[in-house]
């Protein structure tokens, strides 16, 4: 599939040739990344221990209620797949602008966050090597513990490589991203296969550690933290609803890659978290790379390198994913009036936007440079969770508002689905804690800023007009 012509040629035809396998595969491809090889030690040594299982059922409901209302967007809405054009169908242009400015969360901060996961992977790759790179250029000055630096500098290389390559015009083609998807797989299932007889059944017990007095750090409050944290290993399954110009049959498909993909991805989640917390104690898993620790454990040292080869791939594919991602909601805006016209100017020869691009190399380069993983990684987890309750509001919004409107999947049981979307996607958000809450508070008061200081009158609904412009067709 040729992304970039997505994000240059929305307006156009494009051709319908993706059926429910490949959507699927666009969804773990986009999925399985630096959430699950790398976030999750952190989860269990601090909020759940081997229950982390546990917690990816949560964030899994949670995901699959904000699924139900994105099919059905992204089968009404089929020109431009993003939560930014959902809200500002539903709510307008106020509301377009704050969930376009909380998707920079998701997208930006997500994708320095996978590009500090990139850097830990390839970090434990070369030490497997012999190699060792010093801790002062591979980290940020603000990360706790042993591993403090000054700059993480793979973090920014492997950001400016992405860029450089969705500027020039990467063409994403379906071959590329179904071999990644089966190497992401492949390392997921061998390492269960192979992990499995190394397990100890004393590390599984108690599979709820009993609370230590604190919100979240283990018992019932600690599973819905870790749901916060580890939510992030599934955030990307919304990128199937952006292919919807390229299915083949919306309408049955779309749904399909939505919930395969989750389904995918729920149970190689659930299999790697059982094996990661049977093979090391939950204790010593608070470590950058868990993967790495469990394979210590495991007498094959060629599964180590190779493992972190696939891992990096993995890493990269997701990187690209967000980004474009990014830079077709800033496109999105830049054409409403959002944001200033030069966002959406598209270069004469690669015909990318690449200044949309270019802003967005050096925002993320930094985040990736000074940030803490945690700290971006609960960021870019709640900055989603919050999309998901707009679009599930959305839904119950828009079916009061114009019922009259032509949609090809229905979300069942509204408004029970979204309302239950809401409350868990909020009570995931609250296991996050205080701290979280006012970073996105700060991100979001940063956004009104900007939104009430910027000219006024310019902007248009172009997310309602495309909707008036389905319904009115013959
Ligand atoms: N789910 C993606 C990851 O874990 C964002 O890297």
């Amino acid at each position: 599939m040729d992304l970039t012509k997505i994000q240059t040629d929305k307006n156009n035809e494009l051709k319908r040739s993706l059926g429910p396998v490949a959507l699927i595969a666009l969804g773990v491809g986009a999925v399985v990344g630096a959430g699950i090889f790398t976030m999750t030690g952190v989860a269990a040594a601090t909020n759940t221990g081997p229950g982390l299982i546990i917690s990816f059922v949560l964030a899994a409901i949670g995901c699959s209620l904000a699924g139900l209302c994105y099919s059905e967007f992204a089968t009404m809405i089929p020109v431009a797949g993003s939560a930014y054009t959902y809200a500002s169908a539903s709510f307008g242009e106020f509301w377009g602008w704050i969930i376009g400015w909380d998707l920079i969360l998701e997208y930006c901060v997500g994708a320095a966050t996978v590009a500090i996961g990139w850097s830990q992977t390839l970090d434990a790759l070369l030490s497997s090597l012999g190699v060792n790179i010093p801790a002062s250029i591979a980290a940020s000055p603000f990360q706790g513990g042993m591993g403090k630096g000054y700059i993480n500098l793979p973090a920014v290389a492997i950001v400016v490589l992405v860029s450089l390559l969705l500027m020039r015009g990467i063409r994403e083609s379906a071959g590329v991203n179904s071999v990644i998807v089966v190497l992401k797989v492949a390392v997921i299932l061998v390492f269960v296969a192979i992990g499995w007889s190394y397990m100890q059944p004393a590390n599984h017990t108690p599979l709820i550690p009993p609370n230590e007095g604190q919100f979240g750090r283990f018992g019932w409050s600690g599973l819905l933290a870790g749901a916060g944290v580890i939510f992030f290993a599934y955030i990307g399954f919304d990128a199937v609803s952006t292919a919807a110009q390229e299915a083949r049959n919306p309408k049955r498909d779309l749904p399909i890659g939505i919930f395969g993909s989750l389904a995918v991805c729920t149970v190689l989640f659930i299999l790697y978290a059982w094996v990661l917390t049977g093979i090391v104690n939950y204790r010593q898993l608070g470590v950058a790379a868990p993967l790495a620790l469990a394979l210590e454990r495991i007498p094959h040292p060629w599964l180590a390198i190779a493992m972190n080869f696939a891992v990096l791939a993995g890493l990269t594919s997701v990187m690209l994913v967000m980004l474009l991602g990014q830079s077709r909601v800033f496109y999105s805006m830049a054409r409403d009036g959002l944001l200033p016209a030069s966002f959406a100017e598209v270069h004469p020869k690669f015909r990318t936007p690449w200044r949309c691009n270019l802003i967005l190399m050096v925002f993320v380069a930094l985040f990736g440079a000074f940030a803490p993983i945690g700290i971006v990684g609960k960021m870019t987890s709640i900055g989603t969770m919050f999309a998901f309750v707009l679009v599930c509001g959305g839904v119950i919004v828009l079916r009061r508002r114009h019922p009259e409107i032509e949609r090809p999947f229905r979300t069942p049981w509204v408004p029970f689905v979204p309302v239950l979307g809401i409350v868990v996607n909020l009570l995931m958000m609250a296991g996050l804690g205080a701290s979280n809450w006012a970073r996105l508070l700060g991100w979001l008061v940063i956004g009104l800023i900007i939104y009430f200081g910027r000219r006024p009158g310019r902007a248009r609904r172009a997310g309602f007009s495309a909707l008036k412009t389905r319904s009115e067709r013959p």
